[in-house]
């Protein structure tokens, strides 16, 4: 009878010798012991069918069928067995492979036994929380549906909601204007974008702004009294109906702004705005961590390639420590010029949802930066258009019925281990 207090491993080598080694590693621990042992694909299949092993460790070249054919059957037809992949190559096409065929792990031999039981142990532990997640009944209120009450507060105080990526050029500045001008035309409420990223901002350009405009730099040395009338001073409005709040014009006067200054700003905009929308850049910065610190919601936008894939999961890491974690929400941006990752495979990668996609359609946004306006009101029948709009209603206080319809907010705490060595 196998023990429901272990971790039961199935296994799978073409070389007995390695097959032994592995075992008489995880033999040596108390919480792991061996379900099966395999020497090709097909017998892994066989075996991970029959035993229903809690983690599989999988050689990538085995002579009768490879590592990552039968991790594509396995990871369809037992998805409760997660799939950790040995190789002696660490090459990015291995990786990127065995990731879209639905492994969680990677490791590269001569594999340490510190590494091999860390990574079972870390496979084993998320695969748990990722089932008693998907299992669980959907929170009935957590949509903002609190009742009269948090209605009441969310229409006292304003939503900020801050745009984030760990990697530059991946569309924030054009998502965030967009969202900001669709969020005011479908609520009909004030909104104002930021413009955070504070020494490259490009809201100016992308929204056609006089660079004569003031701009957050006009507050250095007043941020202390700067109430909400004196915050209008130097606020921009823009033809859409949004306020906009510029980023200063040199990185050398970026540098004067402060955290506490930011945290500052943006908590008295929320007592006149419905939305804060705020832009950033991607770093860790003191100043920017306190923008996502005072956010209600930061929005992480991707692309599916896998370079993004690997900064975000290493972002998810950081967010867990920050106590970030609960009010990201992924959208993959671009989301068909993606070079064949799909979003569900990227899902099974970090172990969470990405809730919100946006369609590439770059003809649409040159065409829309040559007029000098935002894609949502030049081609507001563009299904980027219609993306935005999507998002705009899930992320507005009127969305309980866009909420019901709409795909499941976030699920998953944990981002998966996917890249060995990137800890
Ligand atoms: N959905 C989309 N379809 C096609 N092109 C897009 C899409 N979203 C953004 N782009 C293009 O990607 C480029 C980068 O966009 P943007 O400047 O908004 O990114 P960013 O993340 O703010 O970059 P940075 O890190 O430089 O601030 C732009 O040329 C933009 O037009
Ligand atoms: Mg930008």
């Amino acid at each position: 009878m196998p023990d429901p207090e272990k971790i039961r491993i199935l296994i799978v080598d073409d070389i007995a010798d390695t097959r032994e080694n592995l075992a008489k590693l995880i033999g040596f621990e108390p919480d792991l012991e061996i379900a099966g042992m395999a020497s090709g694909g097909q017998m892994a299949i066989d075996l991970a069918k029959r035993e229903r092993p809690n983690v599989i460790l999988m050689d990538i070249n085995m002579p009768d069928m490879d590592g990552i054919t039968a991790t594509e059957i396995i990871a369809n037809t037992v998805p409760e067995s997660p799939i950790i992949m040995m190789s002696i190559q660490g090459e990015q096409d291995y990786l990127r492979r065995s990731m879209l065929a639905g492994a969680r792990e990677f490791l590269v031999k001569p594999i340490s036994t510190d590494e091999l039981v860390n990574a079972i142990r870390h496979v084993h532990e998320l695969e748990k929380v990722k089932r008693a997640r998907y299992t669980q009944p959907a929170p009935v209120q957590s949509a903002g549906g609190g009742g009269t009450v948090m209605s009441l507060l969310s229409r006292e105080k304003g939503k900020i909601i801050s745009f984030f990526s760990p990697k530059g050029g991946v569309g924030r500045t054009t998502i965030a204007t967009n969202l900001a001008v669709a969020l005011h035309q479908a609520t009909g409420k004030p909104v104002v974008l930021v413009d955070g990223s504070l020494p490259f901002g490009d809201v100016a350009v992308i929204l056609n702004m006089s660079p004569k405009a003031k701009t957050i730099a006009d507050l250095v040395g007043s941020f202390d009294n700067a109430d909400a009338e004196v915050l209008e001073t130097v606020l921009v409005s823009h033809s859409t109906g949004i306020k906009v709040l510029l980023a200063p014009p040199t990185p050398e006067a970026a540098e004067l702004i402060t955290g506490a200054n930011m945290k500052h700003v943006l908590e008295v905009l929320r007592e006149s705005y419905a939305y804060v929308i705020v832009d950033t850049w991607p770093s860790f910065l003191e100043v920017v961590l306190t923008m996502l610190d005072v956010a209600d919601v930061i929005i992480t936008l991707m692309t599916l390639e896998i370079t993004s894939l690997k900064n975000v999961r290493v972002f998810m890491e950081i967010t867990e420590k920050l106590g970030y974690d609960e009010k990201v929400q992924l959208v993959a941006n671009r989301n068909d010029s993606s070079g064949g990752i799909k979003p569900s495979d990227v899902e099974a990668s970090l172990g969470r949802k990405i809730p919100h996609t946006i369609v590439s359609d770059g003809r649409t946004l040159v065409l829309a930066v040559n007029r000098g306006v935002p894609f949502v009101i030049s081609h507001r029948d563009s299904q980027v258009s219609k993306d935005i709009f999507t998002l705009a209603a899930r992320l507005s206080g009127d969305e309980e019925q866009a909420a019901n319809a709409a795909p499941a907010k976030p699920a998953q705490k944990q981002g998966l281990r996917l890249f060995g060595g990137a800890r």
